[in-house]
């Protein structure tokens, strides 16, 4: 027995050195941790159970058969972050490159059926050069199995992948059917082919930084929600988005204790929109003021930056909120902010996070590029998401509400619960300009005085759509509120929806316009 036991923990020591001291000193060296220092550093001390680290593959062909290494290439097993469950896997750099294998897909799926059926959110920490190409087609089918897992645990548990490597082929698909992705800048990168093969393929000549890092895919793809500085910053996100997310799509988002008065009043809402309506103004003074102090995470930061998005709190309650942002593009919408909103607002939806939408924006963008980019299928996505989602769901119009826009962004009609507006809101099918041309271009032209009876019919325009009153007048507006009262308003407007009940009817799936 003695011998048996002294076996077993020789063979569960081997299975912690990964692929060596040596390649752990160039993962070091590389400024990146092992996986199992990673999983130190990210879940609470001693709740780590790992399952299969005794796994290898039996490989034989291509010099395999002298590469086995104890877990091969990945860990995994549940731990707890600030005390609540996930189930969690991190490859392992240092064992051929963390490639994705037969043993390892078994391994993760394992993990992800346990957590699916018992309600835990999946955390990945993926650092892999993707399909293990001695495997051939079996890497291949287990990126198949994992894609299913994948895909079935959608929208009943948070599934988060943090890139903490050079990530190609498939361990970039799986991340992208996760729900959020962080990618630690300098040292992460994801793409489908890199440097080598385009430079083949298409003449290109890219770096791995510009190609796939940090800064390329959180502004400019859209790929990534977050990008952390390093590595520790990384996990330091993970805890704050896990902080809002219930653990299942049949849980209530954690409130935390209470710290702010509900009925606290911030006066810069009432000066904040400027006289001159084609000024911008910074709607993070809105939800800065508005929600809990300093609970806002906003996801996304740095990608369409006409529209806000991100997790806050009110009353110690989670919810999503979704915002223009007129300081940029006037806060319209166009193509990726409209793909921004969407996928939030039905993240927000399939876990029962309450959306609260601040409206100031002008229209979807005008632009050939817009429209031959599909402004029109990618703009039908806010749409689409706004009506399905059954969540409980508060639009509050802070200034411009036009057209097509004023419809998109949560209105009544749409589904939403309770609209509010400011009195700075100006709601109408269009701004006074376009208008007046498009009504009365021979009357000004045929007028005495063009350009007063230009002026009076603008005045006249104004009067009568740039205010909330013909909106609240005909019920589409529940009610005009000071600014300085919004957040009062909102806590107490979710206090009435929280019990809401609402469902959509019976059917396969919709077609989200994709
Ligand atoms: C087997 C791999 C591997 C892979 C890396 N290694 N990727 N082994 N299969 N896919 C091994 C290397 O041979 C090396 O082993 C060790 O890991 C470290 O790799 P290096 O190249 O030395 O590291 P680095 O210079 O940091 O470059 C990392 C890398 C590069 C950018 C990831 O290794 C790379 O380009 N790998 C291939 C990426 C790729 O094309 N993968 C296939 C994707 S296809 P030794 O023993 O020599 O040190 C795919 C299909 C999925 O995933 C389909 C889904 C739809």
């Amino acid at each position: 027995m003695k011998d048996k036991l002294e076996e077993l923990r020789q063979m569960r020591a081997n299975a912690k050195l990964g692929g060596g001291p040596q390649r752990i000193a160039e993962q070091h060296a590389k400024g990146k941790l092992t996986a199992r220092e990673r999983l130190d550093a990210l879940l609470d001390s001693g709740t780590f159970q790992e399952l299969g680290r005794l796994a290898t593959h039996n490989i034989s062909d291509f010099g395999m058969a002298d590469k086995k290494y104890p877990g091969d290439g990945v860990v995994t097993g549940f731990g707890k972050i600030d005390g609540r469950r996930v189930a969690i896997y991190a490859q392992d750099f240092t064992v051929l490159g963390g490639s994705f294998s037969e043993v390892q897909s078994h391994k993760v799926c394992k993990i992800m059926e346990r957590a699916q059926e018992s309600g835990i959110p999946v955390i990945g920490l993926l650092d892999s050069g993707g399909a293990r190409i001695q495997e051939g087609v079996r890497s291949l089918a287990a990126y198949g199995e994992l894609f299913v897992r994948n895909v079935m645990a959608s929208g009943i548990v948070p599934q988060i992948s943090v890139q903490m490597g050079p990530c190609a082929g498939g361990s970039v698909y799986s991340p992208a059917l996760t729900d959020f992705i962080v990618m630690v800048r300098g040292t992460s990168f994801m793409f489908i082919t890199g440097p080598d093969v385009i430079r083949a393929v298409t003449g290109e000549q890219v770096d791995f930084e510009t190609l796939g890092g940090a800064v390329a895919h959180s502004i400019r793809s859209g790929v990534a929600h977050f990008a952390a500085d390093d590595e520790r910053h990384a996990f330091r996100l993970v805890k704050e988005l896990l902080s809002y997310l219930p653990q299942n799509n049949s849980e209530d988002p954690p409130r935390v204790t209470p710290y702010d008065d509900p009925a606290r009043r911030d006066e810069i809402l009432d000066r904040l929109i400027p006289g001159d309506s084609s000024e911008p103004y910074d709607m993070r003074q809105v939800i800065s003021s508005v929600f809990d102090r300093a609970s806002f995470l906003e996801i996304h930061a740095y990608y369409a930056r006409n529209a806000l998005v991100g997790f806050t709190r009110l009353d110690g309650y989670p919810v999503g909120v979704v915002a223009n942002q007129p300081l940029h593009l006037a806060g319209c919408l166009d193509i990726d902010s409209a793909d921004k909103i969407a996928r939030f607002v039905r993240f927000c939806d399939a876990f029962n996070l309450p959306v609260i939408t601040f409206v100031d924006c002008p229209g979807y963008l005008p632009g050939i590029a817009q429209e031959h980019g599909g402004v029109i299928r990618h703009g039908a996505k806010v749409i689409y998401a706004y009506c399905e989602a059954t969540t409980p769901k508060i639009s509050v119009v802070v200034r411009k509400a036009m057209g097509g826009a004023y419809i998109a962004m949560s209105s009544k009609q749409m589904r939403t619960d309770l609209a509010y507006a400011w009195p700075t809101a100006e709601i109408a099918v269009m701004g006074p300009e376009g208008a007046i041309n498009i009504l009365y271009r021979e009357e000004i032209k045929k007028a005495a005085d063009p350009a007063a009876e230009r002026q009076w019919l603008l005045k006249e325009y104004t009067d009568k759509f740039h205010n909330p009153y013909s909106a609240a007048d005909m019920g589409q507006i529940d009610e005009v509120i000071e600014p300085s009262y919004t957040r009062l308003r909102l806590v107490m407007a979710l206090e009435i929806l929280r019990s809401k009940v609402a469902s959509n009817p019976p059917k396969k799936h919709g077609l989200m316009p994709v």
